[in-house]
């Protein structure tokens, strides 16, 4: 488990990260990977992250070193209890609301599948908190910049614009476009805003108030998880009824590419790996395919190419299709592992192909941690056939462990996967294979074309050491997230230092220098604040609905 180990400079650029999700306390995908993975990242380029989360059952449970700092005695109805603490390593704020969050079920759905009807209500709490953090109501700690992650912690931006208080600025990361946060607008007054906010340049969305919306109108900086889902979104095929919002924003708005964090993906000490291997070791881990081909069943031929996808079963991720064209590849004498959960139809379809197919394919249709590590170790190629897909961790985890991806043409898997056209072959720089359109044919073909070089083993282990050295880290990525944040609070950047330091030389340090008007779009904190967050408990007014 990654921890905080740096130690921390009054220098330190503080963030507050709002998120519904951070693994390995809650976590639906990748957005809980990244709110986890990228904090830890950013200590190594001067930027200090407490995370606010619900106070799900999970979290609260994990919670250790806990302190009482905040009673909110009605924040929007809910008598609110603000916790400081940390659970896995990580410093947090944990909004605890019994009656919004203390309930069996998922972040977003009940046990029955169905959204909470609640979820306008658990999700405004999370962000008018983070808002009041953001403010200055805590006297112990505020951020300088607050980064919030998709519709969930949307409504942050909102509540600081229409409070009008002196504010930090706010970066709204988006991981999923498809996922919005439209709410019937008779939630304005419950969820605290004001009658002027529902509009066109607020957080009004066809009729509708969007929480993503507003995040996405009123934040100072806007940061996509890679570079060409940034391109994508402001297109008409991708932008989800936003895309005349973004392209206004295109100057504000950034593609990111996500990484990943390499202790858990490492596969010489991962314990979901059952023979473990060095990074790049494609020889080493053979043994694991054979393993896992006993263990769920499949003939153990190490002829016979094995595909495995971990993914949420939805039509984003092109399960469909996979599903689709099964019978045309288990006649190939493929066999097929897969990791998935999500809709129930596309569950079922798996469920009657494996009673068709025991000896090709072998499904786990529910959330395993293990078993989602282990596949990219035994598997001789990844599939991630997405019809849309802002960044993709998936791919990134099939390249560490090598395994060879086969992967849609679409946002982040195009950043990150190099085709094995013959020129890149030639030229040895594929690590996988990508194909469009996002069609049963197209991915048919694709696979078949895997086959064939899965045929050619040198080929093959070319594609699968060029993955495993592919840079799926945090590194740069976090640098350009450091110098952005920076930058929001005027700041001048600081420079990195390695990840085995355990503090970066004082010289290393950018100092603060005076604020340039052009790099904030929201009022600036006052400078003079003490720093050391979590000292001693506060009460507050009310934040009632407004009226
Ligand atoms: P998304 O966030 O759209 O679901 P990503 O590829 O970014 O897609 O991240 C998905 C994350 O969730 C990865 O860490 C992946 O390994 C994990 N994951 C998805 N489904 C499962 C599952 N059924 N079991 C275990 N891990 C899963
Ligand atoms: C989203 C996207 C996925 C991305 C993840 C983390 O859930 O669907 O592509 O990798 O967020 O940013």
């Amino acid at each position: 488990m990654a921890t905080d180990q740096i130690v921390a400079l009054p220098t330190d650029l503080q963030l507050l990260s709002v998120t519904s999700e951070m693994f390995p306390l809650v976590k639906t995908g990748g957005l809980g990977d990244v709110a986890a993975s990228l904090p830890t990242a950013l200590r190594h380029h001067g930027v200090r992250t407490v995370t606010i989360l619900p106070g799900y059952p999970a979290v609260m449970n994990a919670l250790t070193h806990r302190t009482e700092v905040f009673v909110f005695h009605d924040m929007l109805g809910y008598r609110t209890t603000l916790w400081e603490g940390t659970a896995h390593g990580r410093h947090l704020y944990v909004v605890d609301v019994p009656e919004l969050y203390d309930r069996e079920g998922g972040p977003y759905l009940g046990p029955d599948g169905r959204d909470w009807p609640d979820n306008h209500m658990r999700f405004a709490v999370l962000s008018r908190v983070a808002a009041c953090i953001a403010q200055g109501c805590l006297p112990s700690w505020r951020p300088d910049v607050v980064m919030t992650h998709d519709w969930q912690a949307g409504l942050v931006a909102a509540y600081l614009r229409y409070d009008q208080l002196p504010a930090p600025p706010v970066a709204h990361v988006i991981h999923n476009m498809a996922f919005q946060g439209l709410f019937p607008r008779e939630v304005l007054s419950r969820i605290g805003l004001p009658g002027h906010a529902f509009t066109f340049d607020g957080v009004e969305f066809y009729g509708k108030v969007g929480y993503l919306k507003a995040g996405l109108q009123i934040a100072g900086r806007l940061i996509t998880v890679s570079p060409t889902y940034a391109e994508e979104i402001q297109t008409e095929q991708n932008g989800m009824g936003l895309e005349g919002l973004l392209r206004s924003r295109s100057a504000d708005l950034s593609g990111i590419l996500n990484g990943i964090d390499l202790h858990e993906w490492n596969s010489l000490t991962d314990p979901a790996v059952i023979f473990p291997y060095a990074i790049g070791d494609i020889a080493g881990r053979r043994a694991n395919k054979r393993v896992f081909q006993a263990e769920f069943g499949l003939p153990q031929d190490s002829n016979a190419m094995l595909l495995g996808i971990v993914s949420r079963l939805t039509r984003q991720k092109g399960v469909d299709i996979l599903a689709e064209i099964a019978p045309r590849l288990f006649q190939a004498n493929i066999q097929l592992a897969v990791v998935g959960v999500g809709d129930q139809e596309i569950m079922q379809s798996f469920r009657t192909l494996q009673l068709a197919y025991p000896r090709n394919l072998v499904c786990h249709l529910r959330y395993d941690e293990i078993l989602g590590h282990r596949l990219h170790s035994a598997v001789d190629a990844s599939l991630v056939p997405s019809r849309f897909e802002p960044c993709g961790l998936t791919q990134l985890h099939a390249l560490r462990y090598g395994s060879v991806p086969i992967a849609a043409r679409v946002g982040g898997l195009t950043d990150t996967i190099v085709d094995a056209n013959a020129a890149a072959i030639e030229e040895g720089v594929a690590n996988g294979i990508l194909f469009s359109p996002t069609e049963p044919d197209a991915l048919y073909r694709a696979i078949m074309h895997g086959k064939k070089l899965f045929r050619q083993k040198s080929v093959w282990a070319r594609l699968q050491r060029n993955g495993s050295l592919h840079d799926v880290s945090w590194h740069g990525k976090a640098a350009h997230y450091a110098r952005l944040l920076m930058e929001m609070a005027g700041r001048a950047p600081v420079r990195a230092f390695g990840e085995n330091d355990i503090a970066p030389r004082l010289s290393d340090m950018g100092m603060p220098f005076s604020p340039s008007s052009a790099f904030t779009r929201t009022a600036r904190m006052p400078q003079s604040r003490p720093r050391n967050p979590g000292l001693g408990r506060t009460e507050s007014p009310r934040f009632g609905a407004a009226s």
